[in-house]
């Protein structure tokens, strides 16, 4: 037996003590009610490639409710879905996720799909790629590799490959998650799979926006989500999302540029880039056909405000007033999306002063020492203290007097 037949060493070491504690723990359990039990999918892939994570997908060939409940601490922590028979248990700062292995059948492509118990076997070849179709046994024989499709050899070759020529067709996001898995691991969509991707292109009509959308989060929580939408765009996938995208050495550069400004820009930062260059219409029509959330939404329609008001940004005589309130409102994602989108440098340090410096700028009158100047109470209040807060950030009053002096004067009292 080599050693990649048997992952019991790299488990020892790889994983940390308590994770390893609790998959021993479970391995337990499960032996006391007859069930052998498995860690599956992308832990696995991960742990024979060396690459940290510990995102558990645990299957067992029995009840996989009865075991996360009794792995629990207690009983909030665990999530059921009968329907399929899986748990996700809440075990320390980790979400692990059970299911009782299973055979699935599609009824129609894109549809959910109709599931019964099977052996692991059969549950790996319900999966979508070769890689990802791996387990490794925790009772039993702790630790034993089982690997029927090649998936071994598969990530040795660096390969993304289907398990049969229907996998698109039964689940047309596995689309997505080819480009997504060969991006972020360096591998290759092999030939033949790469044909059966473009022959299923259209299969993803098949599939509902909310889906579609789960699959552009996890792509914008890539670390470079920008060499999944290029490869997506050179296979005509990007174009699915809305015709208008682009993925290319534009959108690349963007991104980079935003991890220069920040340590990990956000999804909305990445999803304002890519769609930084469509028309205020299309961002609209990507919004609805995607149903994008609130967020992802603002941060769209915020960078559309910022473009619309590019020529008093880009401009040395604008007053800083004037790009506060052009400014204040936007949502952070937006204008760090600005600052890696724009080529023009003076509307990026105008929109880099705004963040750092103008916006913290406030008079150092208070609304208190307002009313006692004699400024009557409500909306006046905040009138005289944006304009206050306006002529300090133009340099036309810097002292508390002239600010006095100001409103003083305004109310008529000079
Ligand atoms: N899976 C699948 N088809 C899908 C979604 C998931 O076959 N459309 C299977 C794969 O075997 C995958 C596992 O379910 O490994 C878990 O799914 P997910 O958590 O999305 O994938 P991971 O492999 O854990 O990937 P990641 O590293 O992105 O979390």
């Amino acid at each position: 037996m080599t050693d990649t037949d048997n992952l019991a060493s790299r488990l020892d070491t790889t994983l940390p003590p308590e994770i390893r504690a609790f998959l021993k723990t479970a391995a337990a359990e499960a032996a006391a009610h007859g069930w052998r039990l498995y860690l599956v999918g992308g832990a696995v892939r991960d742990l024979l490639l060396g690459l940290p994570g510990f995102d558990l997908d645990l299957s067992v060939e029995g009840d996989a409710i009865e075991l996360a409940r009794a792995l629990a601490a207690s009983p909030e922590d665990v999530t059921v879905h009968h329907r399929f028979n899986t748990a996700r248990l809440r075990w320390s700062a980790h979400h692990i996720d059970i299911a009782r292995s299973r055979e699935e059948t599609y009824a129609r492509p894109g549809a959910l799909p109709t599931v019964r118990p099977g052996s692991i076997e059969r549950d790996l070849f319900r999966r979508d790629f070769t890689v990802n179709a791996l387990a490794v046994s925790l009772n039993g024989d702790w630790g034993k590799l089982i690997d029927p499709y090649g998936g071994r050899g598969d990530l040795a070759e660096r390969r993304i490959r289907v398990l049969h020529p229907g996998s698109f067709v039964d689940d047309a996001t596995r689309i997505w998650r080819a480009v997504r898995y060969e991006q972020r691991l360096g591998f290759c969509i092999e030939p033949a799979t790469l044909d059966l991707l473009r022959r299923d292109l259209p299969m993803l009509r098949t599939i509902t926006a909310d889906r579609l959308r789960y699959e552009l989060e996890c792509i914008l929580d890539e670390a470079e989500p920008e060499k999944v939408f290029r490869r997506a765009d050179d296979l005509g996938l990007l174009a699915t999302w809305h015709p208008a995208l682009t993925g290319d050495e534009w959108l690349e550069n963007a991104c980079s540029r935003a991890r220069a400004l920040t340590e990990k820009p956000s999804p909305e930062v990445y999803l304002a880039l890519l769609a930084w260059r469509l028309t205020e219409v299309q961002k609209e029509e990507l919004i609805a056909s995607l149903r994008l959330t609130r967020h992802h939404s603002r941060a769209l329609r915020d960078s559309v405000r910022i473009t619309a008001n590019l020529d008093v940004l880009d401009s040395v005589v604008t007053p800083p007033s004037r790009i506060f309130h052009s400014l204040h409102s936007l949502v952070d994602n937006a204008l760090l999306a600005a600052r890696a989108a724009l080529d023009t440098s003076i509307a990026v340090g105008n929109i880099e002063r705004f963040m750092i410096e103008w916006r913290c700028i406030a008079p150092a009158l208070t609304g208190e020492d307002l009313k006692r100047l004699g400024v009557s109470q409500g909306p006046d209040i905040r009138r005289v203290l944006d304009e206050l807060r306006d002529l300090r950030l133009d340099g036309i009053i810097g002292s508390p007097e002239q600010e006095e002096f100001l409103v003083r004067d305004r109310l008529g009292q000079h």
